[in-house]
Parts: structure tokens; C-alpha cells; sequence
């Protein structure tokens, strides 16, 4: 049989900042779990990631500490790098953006698309800063929402309250780098035309999900994607921090970071293979028909890797004889939160992963991850549930089998693997167990249910534990020596199976098991097998998990909670009651409803207050129709200054609260409170 050639990449993560445990979550540990299961397995796999290092987040953050983006890029690149290597993951390259190989990359990409005539060039309107003398990316410009009021406002979206409007809309404007009014100037774009690739996206992804079976989360977003229209995408950005796009009438023009980061994939595999010296071997699996590429994202990358990614190598394919292979399967995971919380920078809401590591060192951060992993909907870390899972799982059950059964040996047996007797029932059943192990975990890794794989591991621990148990071996030793050994014997073969099977989920434990076992892996499909020799010698048994004790982690907890204390405070500021009592707060009925036509957030609404009726513009279309708000009565701001939206009047804000699941509800009263009623 030939091994199968399978690819695997992980998003490459932006080298902004440090990573913490929801990227692991999402990406990085299933896809390390995943490929080093299917070397276990004997594929030929090739393991692809590395730095995403250009974006307009990056100059930000570079120009707030008044240096050089590639000083940023070079702090986070090996930090995360190292953070990487600590927590395990075994890539077999982990490379960079801003290497000459990935430019050249890029810039291919984009000839070959431009040559191929498939680009669109197009005018638009877009923020200038006559001082800094260049166009202004959305982020760099802030201003006065005009739907809400709020100051911090982007140039074409306000994060407080969800509007989206156009660029001349926003007031006051303001540049972020010089601080002067930007002024809205032509510039011209390339587009790559996304909507022609519509039907055969649609097509592809079908045909994968009926070979292959995609995520249910995946295709719920790619059908929303779908069902909206795919548009025409700008692929290249005024911003002078990029891949510069390589034509004479393109000056202070760079790629757009998501056309060309994706190509990263490309071009880490090249770098992989002038590491290696094998000049064409990134060939061997791109251009691989038969190669089975995964990619291994967060929910937040769907659109680029089901859509975008596959729709610019059908271009590049439909212009070359070199073809690249698509994505046989993109097992996105939701993300994970953090007590509860989204992760925050800024607010320092999460850990570190190297600072995580420092003070847990291994593979406990790798389980309670594992067991826990985003797969079909967001999940929590939460300080106790790893505590728990260390103690009571890996201590109390993994290391605990391991431990019993191991100094059993060393004590009674000299340390040498017993004969096995005459099997009873209870051994041939232990023994048909362990086998079924292999196939069992390889359906669920397969299938991308790796967490339900690690937990399935995690049984067959359980039942090694309960084996020793009933079999009584302390009491056979004196009344029944032969099946005392017996007992051992099973239970050192189900140790080395369960120290191979664990192997992809806890690289650093599994290792240390074989040197006690004094023996090495033998792959996936043998690991069953008796691989202990009776009168096999094994080394001196050590414990594996210590147990993490309370005081350890209450401090992390606490640490935690200081952090957020000492941010909270400084906006703790008192108003007074009159200062409250400026803002009416008022109860209006709703009494028509309907869509803004062009948004996907705006509800126009008519409202009935004391004073008359007026209309509102709200951000809520996404979580109520317009028939399900008509009727109500709600909580409004009643003497907001008025704003325009859309071109619409918007007057007044209606209150309204985000839930657990992100829904916004609006806030509402009882029928029997009258109309204009004070809200106090
Ligand atoms: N840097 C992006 C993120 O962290 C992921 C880029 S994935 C790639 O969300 F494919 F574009 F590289
Ligand atoms: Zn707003």
C-alpha cells in the first residue's frame, strides 16, 4: 500500500502580539494532534505554518511604540515561535511572510492573474492625509458615529453600536497619525473577481462534503457566504507595509495581507524545501493531485480558506499546467473562552502561553485543552476544570495505572515483563479491548473528533485501572502466582498501547512512558499488538503527573482578577444624580418596522413616544425581524441629538443588552407602562 501524501497547514498567526490558549484551541493543537497521529499512521505528511507579518494592525502597533514594524514582527515571530516549540507542536516548518520567498509568491499570484486579464481595476473614494501624504486604511481614521454619538468611531463602521455607514457619513474625522482632518480622495484598486467563482465554490465545497464530510459549523458559514453573494474583492491597499504589487502603475500600492497570507502556506512549503535541499519537494504535494490537503483554521478564517483561498487557486489552475491542490477538508473549531470571558489584550483577560507553560510545564495544558477543544460550539478554560483534569484524570487515572502497575513489577517481578498464563475471561476481554483501541481512535481523529478521541483514550485507562482492580493481583501474588503475572502481563501491554495511542495528545508524557517501558513506538496499526516480550527488562518507574495543589492555582485566580480590578477602576467614575437625570430615558412603543435596504444590521423602526412618533434607526436587524419588534415596548434614549444614518434621520437610541450567546435583546417593559414613561 502507498502511504498517503496528506498536507496539513495551520493559520498562520499574526505576529502582533503573543498567542494565547484560544488559538491553541482552535487551530494549533487539533492540527499537531492530527498530524502526529497520521505519522504514527506511516503517511507521508508535511506539517506547513509560520508568522502572518504584514497588516495594518502591525504598523499601528509599531507606531504606537514609535518603531519600525519589522522590530514587532521580529519580537512576536520568535516569541510565538518559542512558544510553539514549549507547548510541543511539531511543525516541520514554521516560516515568515516578510521572507523574500513568500514576496515573490505573492507577486507571482498576482501576475499571473493580472496577465491572466482577471483583475479589475476600480475607483473609489477613500480618507487622504494631506500631512502624513497617504491614504488611510478604516482603522487608522476615527470619528463621531453618527448614529450613536460615539466617538472612536470607525470610518465605516462604529463598534459601539454596530452601524455601518459610508465613509463621508462619519463626523469629525480625524487621522490617527497626524491627528488632522483626512479629506476623501480618489485612488484606484484591483479587485479579484470573487462573484465569477461563485457557482464552482458552491460546486467544490459541495463535492468535498460528500467525499469528505465537512464540519457542520463550516458549512453553515460558507452557505451564509453563499446565500449573501459572493463580490468582487479588493486585493491591493495604499499602505506601504506589504508585498509591494508589482506593476509600474501600482506605486504605494502593497497586496492585501489576506490575498497574499494565505499563499504563505505556498511559500513556507518552499522554504521547507531549500531547508531540506530538495528543491521540488513543495511540488511533490501542492501539485499532487492525490495529496490530500487539510487546513486547520478558527472560525473567524472560514471565508478565506473555504472561499477566498480555493477560489485563487481555481484562478491560478485555470491559467497553469501546474496546478495546486484545493482543501479536502477545512475542521474549523469555534473558539475558546476564558473563565468565561473572551481573551483580551487589552484588558489582560487570558495567559501566555510560554508564561503558562513556565509555571505548568508538558503536556497538562495540552489535555485539559484537548478535552475540552471547541469543536462543535465555543467552550471555556477555566482555571479549576484544568486542576480537575490533572489531578483527577491524568494523576488519578493515567498516571495512576501506570504507577501501580509499573512498581507492581519492579517489587514482585524484578522488573522484568511476567509470563502470561492461562487467560481467564476477564484477560482475553481486557486483551480484545486493548485491540479494538487503534481502529477506534482512528475513526474519531480521522473524522476530526478529536476531542471525543482523546476522552475515548482516556477510557481505555479507565478500564486498565478497573482491570487491576478486579483481577486482585495483590491477592493472587500469594495464591496464585501464574495468574498474577498474568494479570501484570495485560496490563504492561495495555501501558504500551495507551503510551502510543496518547502520543499525539501528550508528546512529552508518552516519551517518558516508553523510557520506562524501555521500549519504542512501533506506529498506529501494530501498537496493539504484544509488544512486550515476557522477561522484557524496564527501567526505574517515575510519577508522571504531579498534582497541582490549590494555593497554586487560587493564585492564578487571583492574578487574574486583579488584573481586571486594576483596569476597572480608573473608569469607575461617578456621575451625579443630575448629571444621570440629563439623559431621558423613556419607554416608546415600537410601532413599525422594516429592513434598511442595504444593511444587514439597521432596522428602521417608528417609535411612539409622549410627544409624537419619530423614526429610529437601530442595529438590530440581525437578531430581530422587523414583525417580532413591532408591538413592543421599549427603553429608549428620548433626547439623543439626532444623527444620520444611511441616509436615513435616526432619533433617539433604543437600549438593549448582548447575552451569553452574543444576541443582542433589546430592552422592554410590560404592557401596562404607559408611553413616555421616565425610566429612572
Ligand atoms: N493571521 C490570521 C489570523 O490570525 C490568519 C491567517 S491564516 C492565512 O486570524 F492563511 F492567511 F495565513
Ligand atoms: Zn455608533
Amino acid at each position: 500500500m502507498t502511504k498517503e501524501k496528506i498536507l496539513v497547514t495551520a493559520a498562520l498567526p499574526y505576529a502582533n502580539g503573543p498567542i494565547h490558549l484560544g488559538h491553541l484551541s482552535g487551530a494549533y493543537l487539533p492540527a499537531d494532534i492530527y498530524v502526529r497521529y497520521q505519522r504514527l499512521k506511516g503517511s507521508d505528511v508535511i506539517f506547513i505554518c509560520g508568522s502572518d507579518e504584514h497588516g495594518v494592525p502591525i504598523t499601528i502597533t509599531a507606531d504606537k511604540e514609535h518603531v519600525k514594524p519589522q522590530e514587532i514582527i521580529d519580537r512576536y515571530h520568535s516569541q510565538n515561535k518559542a512558544a510553539f516549540e514549549k507547548f510541543g507542536m511539531s511543525f516541520d516548518n514554521y516560516s515568515r511572510t516578510s521572507l523574500p520567498i513568500h514576496h515573490e509568491t505573492g507577486k507571482d499570484f498576482f501576475l499571473k492573474y493580472y496577465s491572466m486579464g482577471i483583475l479589475n481595476e476600480k475607483k473609489s473614494m477613500q480618507f487622504f492625509d494631506n500631512k502624513a501624504r497617504m491614504f488611510l486604511p478604516d482603522r487608522y481614521v476615527e470619528g463621531t458615529c453618527p448614529n450613536c454619538g460615539y466617538e472612536e468611531a470607525r470610518s465605516d463602521e462604529c463598534e459601539n453600536c454596530g452601524a455601518l455607514y459610508q465613509p463621508n457619513e462619519l463626523k469629525n474625522p480625524k487621522s490617527k497619525i497626524t491627528g488632522e482632518t483626512p479629506v476623501l480622495k480618489e485612488t484606484s484598486h484591483w479587485y479579484f473577481p470573487l462573484g465569477k467563482y461563485q457557482k464552482r465554490l458552491e460546486e467544490y465545497v459541495n463535492a468535498m462534503n460528500e467525499k469528505f464530510g465537512w464540519k457542520e459549523n463550516v458549512l453553515q458559514y460558507c452557505r451564509g457566504w453563499f446565500k449573501d453573494g459572493l463580490e468582487d474583492r479588493a486585493v491591493t491597499r495604499d499602505l506601504d507595509w506589504g508585498i509591494k504589487v508589482p506593476i509600474d502603475s501600482a506605486e504605494g500600492k502593497v497586496l492585501y495581507v489576506w490575498f497574499e497570507a494565505v499563499l504563505g502556506y505556498i511559500s513556507s512549503a518552499k522554504e521547507l524545501s531549500q531547508k531540506l535541499n530538495r528543491k521540488n519537494l513543495w511540488k511533490e504535494y501542492w501539485h499532487d493531485e492525490k495529496t490530500k490537503y487539510v487546513a486547520f483554521i478558527g472560525k473567524d478564517n472560514v471565508v478565506f480558506h473555504c472561499i477566498i483561498f480555493p477560489a485563487m487557486l481555481m484562478a491560478w489552475n485555470d491559467g497553469s499546467s501546474e496546478r495546486y491542490v484545493l482543501p479536502q477538508n477545512v475542521p474549523a473549531n469555534e473558539f475558546l473562552n476564558f473563565e468565561g470571558k473572551k481573551f483580551s489584550k487589552s484588558r489582560n483577560w487570558g495567559i501566555d502561553v510560554a508564561d503558562f507553560l513556565n509555571i505548568f510545564p508538558g503536556d497538562p495544558l495540552r489535555y485539559t485543552l484537548a478535552a475540552n477543544l471547541p469543536e462543535t460550539r465555543d467552550t471555556d478554560f477555566y482555571w479549576k476544570e484544568f486542576q480537575l483534569r490533572n489531578n483527577s484524570e491524568l494523576a488519578d487515572i493515567l498516571g495512576n495505572f501506570i504507577n501501580r502497575t509499573l512498581t507492581f513489577v519492579h517489587k514482585n517481578f524484578d522488573a522484568k515483563i511476567p509470563p502470561k498464563g492461562e487467560l481467564e475471561k476477564i484477560d482475553s476481554e481486557m486483551l480484545n479491548l486493548i485491540s479494538e483501541y487503534p481502529s477506534k481512535i482512528s475513526e474519531l481523529f480521522e473524522t476530526y473528533k478529536i476531542r471525543d478521541g482523546v476522552l475515548e483514550i482516556m477510557n481505555l485507562a479507565r478500564a486498565g485501572n478497573k482491570y487491576f482492580n478486579d483481577s486482585e493481583p495483590w491477592k493472587t501474588l500469594k495464591s496464585d502466582k501464574e495468574k498474577c503475572a498474568t494479570t501484570l502481563h495485560v496490563c504492561l501491554q495495555a501501558i504500551y498501547t495507551l503510551a502510543e495511542l496518547i502520543s499525539p495528545v501528550l508528546p512529552f508524557s508518552s516519551e517518558k512512558i516508553f523510557k520506562m517501558l524501555n521500549a519504542e513506538k512501533t506506529g498506529w496499526n501494530e501498537c496493539a499488538k504484544e509488544n512486550l516480550k515476557t522477561g522484557h527488562e524496564l527501567r526505574q518507574p517515575e510519577i508522571i503527573f504531579p498534582k497541582i495543589e490549590d494555593e497554586i492555582i487560587e493564585k492564578q485566580m487571583e492574578n487574574l482578577n486583579n488584573n481586571e480590578t486594576a483596569l476597572e477602576k480608573p473608569q469607575e467614575e461617578n456621575v451625579s444624580i443630575d448629571d444621570f437625570m440629563k439623559i431621558k430615558l423613556k419607554v416608546a412603543e415600537v410601532i413599525h418596522a422594516e429592513k434598511l435596504e442595504k444593511s444587514e444590521k439597521l432596522l428602521k423602526l417608528k417609535v411612539k413616544l409622549d410627544d409624537g412618533e419619530r423614526q429610529v434607526i437601530a442595529g438590530i436587524a440581525k437578531y430581530y425581524a422587523p414583525e417580532e419588534i413591532v408591538g413592543k415596548k421599549i427603553v429608549m434614549v428620548a433626547n439623543l441629538k439626532p444623527a444620520k444614518l444611511m441616509g436615513q434621520e435616526s432619533n433617539g437610541m433604543i437600549l438593549a443588552v448582548e447575552d451569553e450567546n452574543n444576541k443582542l435583546n433589546v430592552l422592554s417593559v410590560g404592557n401596562s407602562v404607559k408611553v413616555g414613561t421616565r425610566v429612572r
